[in-house]
C-alpha cells in the first residue's frame, strides 16, 4: 500500500507519499480500505516532532478514517467484509489501508457516505467523551467552547445545541463568528477583541488553550462548573486559584484520547454510536468540511491547517 511518511521532523514538506508494507491484521483487528481520512492539529504536532505515536501505534499520521472493511481478524464478529465503516485510530490514517482494533470501529452514520463520515470520529469521540461523559453537560446549561471554528469546536457547538444547551463560542474573526452562529452558537466572542471571562458565565467549558486561559476559565465558570482541558495551545503550566475553586465548587479535568487503552476507547466509541450517530443521521449534527485534498498531497492540507484559515475539517481523499 501507499502511505504518508514523516521523513523527518519539520514543516509540511516532510510529508511524503511512499510505498510501504501493508499493516499486519491481528485477531481482533478490522482492516479498512480507506476512502478518506482527515487532518487534526495533533498530526501537525506529530509532524513537528512534538507528539510521538503511543506504543504499538502506526508510525504514519492520521487519527481517523472512513472506508470499507477489506478483511477481519479471526476473533472479530462485529464487522464483515464490505461494511462501510469509520474508525478512531491511534495513528496510520494517512494511508490506503489501516488495521484497527474492532472496538474503535463504527458504522458510517445512516445517510452519510464514507467520504462524508471521514472527519467525524475524532471530533465526535473527543466532544462526546469530554463535554458529556466527563463534563456532564445537561439540557439548559451553558457550554463555552474555545476555538468554535475548529474541527473540534464546530462539532461541539452543533452537538451541544442539538442536546438543548445554550452555546457560547470563542473565535478569531468576525467571518468565523458568522459561520459558527450558523452552526448553532447562541453567542460568539472574538477572542482578539474581547475578554471572554467578562462576557460569559458557563456551566461547562471545553478548553484548548490550557495555561493561558486557566484564570479566565475559572472566572467564567458558575458555581458547580466543570472545566475540561483538551489542548495546551496556550501552554501547559499555569497557576490556579484554589480559593475560587473552593468557593464555586469547581472541578478541573484534563484528558487525552489518543493514548487511552483500546477498551476505554471502545466504551467511548459505543457511546458515540448510541448517542451521537442518531443525531447525525437526523441531520441535527453535520460534518463541516472546509476542503478535500488528495491524500498524496497531505502537505497541502497541512499548510492549510497551519494557516488557520479553515472552519471545520480538512479531508484527505483517495
Ligand atoms: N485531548 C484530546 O483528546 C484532543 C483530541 C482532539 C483535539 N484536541 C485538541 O483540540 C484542539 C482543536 O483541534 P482541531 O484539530 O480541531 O484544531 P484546529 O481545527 O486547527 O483548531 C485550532 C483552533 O484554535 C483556535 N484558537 C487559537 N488561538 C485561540 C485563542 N487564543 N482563543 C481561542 N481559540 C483559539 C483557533 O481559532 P480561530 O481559527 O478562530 O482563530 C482554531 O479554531 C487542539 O488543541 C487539539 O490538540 C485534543
Amino acid at each position: 500500500m501507499r502511505a504518508i511518511e514523516i521523513t523527518e521532523s519539520g514543516g509540511p514538506e516532510v510529508l511524503e507519499w511512499h510505498e510501504v508494507p501493508d499493516p499486519p491484521v491481528g485477531r481482533g483487528d478490522v482492516l479498512i480500505d480507506v476512502t478518506a481520512s482527515a487532518v487534526n492539529r495533533a498530526d501537525v504536532l506529530q509532524r513537528q516532532g512534538f507528539y510521538n505515536p503511543p506504543a504499538g501505534a502506526s508510525p504514519y499520521p492520521g487519527l481517523e478514517v472512513a472506508g470499507v472493511v477489506a478483511e477481519v481478524g479471526a476473533d472479530v464478529e462485529q464487522f464483515k467484509v464490505g461494511d462501510q465503516v469509520c474508525a478512531l485510530l491511534g495513528g496510520g490514517g494517512y494511508a490506503e489501508r489501516v488495521a484497527v482494533p474492532w472496538q474503535q470501529v463504527m458504522p458510517v452514520p445512516d445517510g452519510l457516505t464514507p467520504r462524508e463520515a471521514a472527519g467525524l470520529p475524532e471530533a465526535a469521540c473527543t466532544v462526546w467523551s469530554n463535554v458529556f461523559m466527563v463534563g456532564r453537560l445537561r439540557r439548559g446549561e451553558t457550554l463555552l467552547v474555545h476555538g468554535g471554528a475548529s474541527g473540534i469546536g464546530t462539532f461541539a457547538v452543533q452537538l451541544a445545541k442539538a442536546l438543548g444547551s445554550h452555546v457560547v463560542a470563542t473565535v478569531g474573526s468576525a467571518a468565523k463568528g458568522e459561520r459558527v452562529r450558523e452552526l448553532g452558537a447562541d453567542e460568539v466572542i472574538n477572542y482578539r477583541e474581547e475578554d471572554f471571562a467578562e462576557k460569559v458565565q458557563a456551566d461547562v467549558i471545553l478548553d484548548i488553550m490550557g495555561a493561558k486561559y486557566l484564570p479566565g476559565n475559572i472566572r467564567a465558570l458558575r458555581t458547580g462548573g466543570r472545566l475540561v482541558i483538551i489542548g495546551l495551545q496556550g501552554g501547559r503550566k499555569g497557576e490556579i486559584d484554589l480559593g475560587a475553586m473552593l468557593a464555586k465548587r469547581i472541578s478541573v479535568h484534563a484528558t487525552t484520547l489518543r493514548s487511552r487503552p483500546v477498551d476505554e476507547k471502545g466504551v467511548i466509541v459505543r457511546s458515540v454510536v448510541d448517542n451521537v450517530w442518531p443525531l447525525v443521521a437526523a441531520g441535527a449534527v453535520r460534518p463541516v468540511v472546509y476542503a478535500e485534498v488528495p491524500m498524496a498531497d497531505a502537505a497541502v492540507a497541512h499548510r492549510m491547517l497551519d494557516s488557520g484559515e479553515h472552519v471545520g475539517k480538512i479531508l484527505l481523499v483517495r
